[in-house]
């Protein structure tokens, strides 16, 4: 029998960019050795049509360790507040919810309509995710989230991707809304913002849109001095990862003249 796929030839910009993300996460989930597992991912990497590998040539493991990372911050703030929300914005077609949900959890996903329609037509349903079409930026999609409950904002790969202006204005906002609750995001350095202008070659054919947001860890640190709301701000690692490469990678990048060069994820708590 013929299987049937939906086409997502038609994302463009920076929504083709979660095509990226899921295509690294599914083909690591799909390893026998690998560092991430996502029986969802794979199912949906398979139900979609894009020449995933001629566009991106071969898959690595960055986003998965990345997911994992995010996924033990997720897990954290779930076992301490079990009927929490988890918002996650910039979702795409992330499939975190089938990693972490203990099935109590309410989870509100946010991106743009096209990617949206995607995740609807697509992944599993359940009657805790609620979807919302729009953008980040505008603020009202706040008044969709019950601010009451415990709050878990979760802007995995999304920061970068914005203004600088407009990403401590969504912290700033965040931390207005959601008193007591975390926001976590990932941050690329300042000369990775700056060289990406210049356009960054993914595979054979993919341009990675520009990043226009960077910033160092230890700024990243600073947010809980210089933003009103943040009590307290963390820079977390992802996991080393498989392959000595890899590890060496890890090793070099914990070095303190280095470490405040790379790629970070940052965990602000929210002033109650
Ligand atoms: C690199 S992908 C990350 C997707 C997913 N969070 C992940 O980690 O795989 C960036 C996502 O952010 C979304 N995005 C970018 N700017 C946005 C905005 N202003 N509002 C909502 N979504 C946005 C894109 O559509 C895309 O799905």
């Amino acid at each position: 029998m013929d299987r049937v796929t939906t086409d997502a030839t038609h994302l463009r910009g920076v929504a083709s960019t979660t095509l990226w993300t899921l295509y690294n996460r599914a083909s690591e989930a799909a390893r026998p050795d690998g560092v991430l597992r996502d029986p969802v991912a794979i199912d949906l990497l398979d139900a979609i049509d894009y020449p995933f590998q001629a566009v991106l040539g071969e898959p690595d493991q960055s986003h998965s360790l990345r997911a994992v990372a995010f996924d033990r911050a997720v897990t954290d703030y779930v076992r301490d507040h079990p009927d929490g929300t988890v918002v996650a914005l910039g979702e795409g077609l992330e499939t975190g919810f089938w990693r972490t949900d203990n099935g109590r959890i309410r989870w509100v996903s946010l991106d743009f309509p096209e990617v949206v329609r995607l995740r609807r037509e697509l992944l599993p349903e359940c009657d805790r995710i609620r979807h919302l079409a729009g953008s980040a930026l505008d603020l009202s999609w706040m008044d969709e989230v019950d601010a009451s409950a415990p709050v878990f904002v979760n802007a995995q790969g999304l920061l970068p991707y914005l203004q600088p202006e407009d990403a401590i204005g969504l912290i700033l906002g965040c931390a207005a809304q959601f008193r007591g609750g975390r926001m976590i995001f990932d941050l690329v350095p300042p000369w990775h913002s700056k060289r990406s202008k210049s356009g960054t070659a993914r595979g054979r054919s993919f341009t990675v849109p520009p990043v226009p947001f960077g910033m160092t860890a230890r700024d990243a640190l600073r947010l809980a001095d210089d933003v009103y709301g943040v009590e307290s701000a963390v820079v977390l690692r992802p996991p080393a990862g498989r392959g000595w490469r890899r590890r060496a990678v890890a090793t070099v990048g914990a070095l303190p003249v280095v470490r405040n060069h790379r790629f970070a994820i940052c965990l602000l708590r929210f002033t109650p």
